[in-house]
């Protein structure tokens, strides 16, 4: 019998056997970006299941509606700071200050990223380094400090994009972090297994957001998409909860791509 079968015979634990719907009661959960587009959906999705969820963005006006809309949606608690997750020392000291007031997170969803448009002929270093900042290494220090907070155990998720696989002119910063981090999902998920931590990344294809629809190879058509490939913020976020959840226990290391089947097409 393989490993698999062995752990597909267990019984699931008694959150996940007796889902009431709500799978987050008593959890804590943090997203980075968690104010707008695909991380407002993942807040409002866990907040509904019952966590507590704290949001930072480095914009405060996104941090605190994401807050918001997580105690309209029926969150026990909400928390909200401005916090850009570029800066090394910002996201070290926020996460201690989390852990004090209140407790390690469970969850945490490293979903804020950034994308800039010019072509490699163009870049400089430092356009690199402003793209690898936020959307690789921020990732990397959240990942991190978890491995030294979450004493007893959770699930880091990483939102990743089908860029990470395919991807257009003008982009290869973004293309290139986003390849990175599922590189790193995978290191992490090895490294975190024997404490508890599971750690997995989503690749959303074109999502409905405005990252989508002021993106410029869209807008010129650079990037050509079917309408019927353009998923909502909901998809993603259903997507984020069950890495999320016990449910999904037996899931470690994974990149999971949900764009509704764009990249499968010859
Ligand atoms: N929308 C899409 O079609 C799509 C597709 C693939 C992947 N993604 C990925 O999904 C994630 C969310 O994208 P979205 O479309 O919801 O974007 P969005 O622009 O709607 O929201 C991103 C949020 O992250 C915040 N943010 C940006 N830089 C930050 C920083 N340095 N520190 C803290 N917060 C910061 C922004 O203020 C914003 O609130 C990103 O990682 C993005 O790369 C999006």
């Amino acid at each position: 019998m393989t490993t698999m079968n062995k752990q597909a015979n267990k019984q699931l634990p008694k959150s996940a056997a007796q889902s009431t719907g709500r799978r987050y009661d008593g959890k804590t959960v943090l997203i980075t970006g968690g104010g707008k587009g695909i991380g407002l959906a993942a807040t409002v999705k866990f907040a509904r299941e019952g966590a507590r969820v704290i949001v930072f963005d480095h914009k405060i006006e996104n941090a605190n509606s994401g807050a918001d809309a997580a105690r309209t949606a029926g969150a026990p608690d909400a928390y909200s700071a401005a916090l850009d997750i570029g800066d090394e020392a910002a996201v070290v000291s926020a996460l201690m200050l989390v852990a004090e007031q209140f407790g390690t997170p469970s969850v945490i969803v490293n979903n804020a990223g950034a994308m800039d448009f010019k072509p490699i002929a163009e870049l400089t270093v430092e356009d690199w380094l402003k793209i690898l900042r936020v959307d690789l290494l921020g990732g990397f220090v959240f990942i991190r400090e978890a491995f030294r907070l979450m004493k007893h155990g959770g699930s880091i998720i990483n939102v990743a994009s089908i860029h990470a696989i395919e991807t257009t002119p003008d982009v290869a910063p973004y293309a290139a972090a986003k390849a990175a981090m599922l590189s790193l999902t995978r290191s992490a998920s090895m490294e975190g297994k024997s404490l508890g931590i599971r750690v997995n990344a989503v690749l959303p294809g074109a999502i409905d957001t405005p990252m989508l629809r002021e993106n410029p190879n869209v807008k010129s058509g650079k990037e050509k998409i079917d309408e019927s490939n353009v998923g909502q913020t909901a998809d993603i976020a259903e997507v984020i909860a069950f890495l999320g959840s016990d449910e999904a226990r037996f899931v470690n290391g994974a990149s999971i791509v949900v764009d509704g089947g764009r990249l499968a097409r010859l």
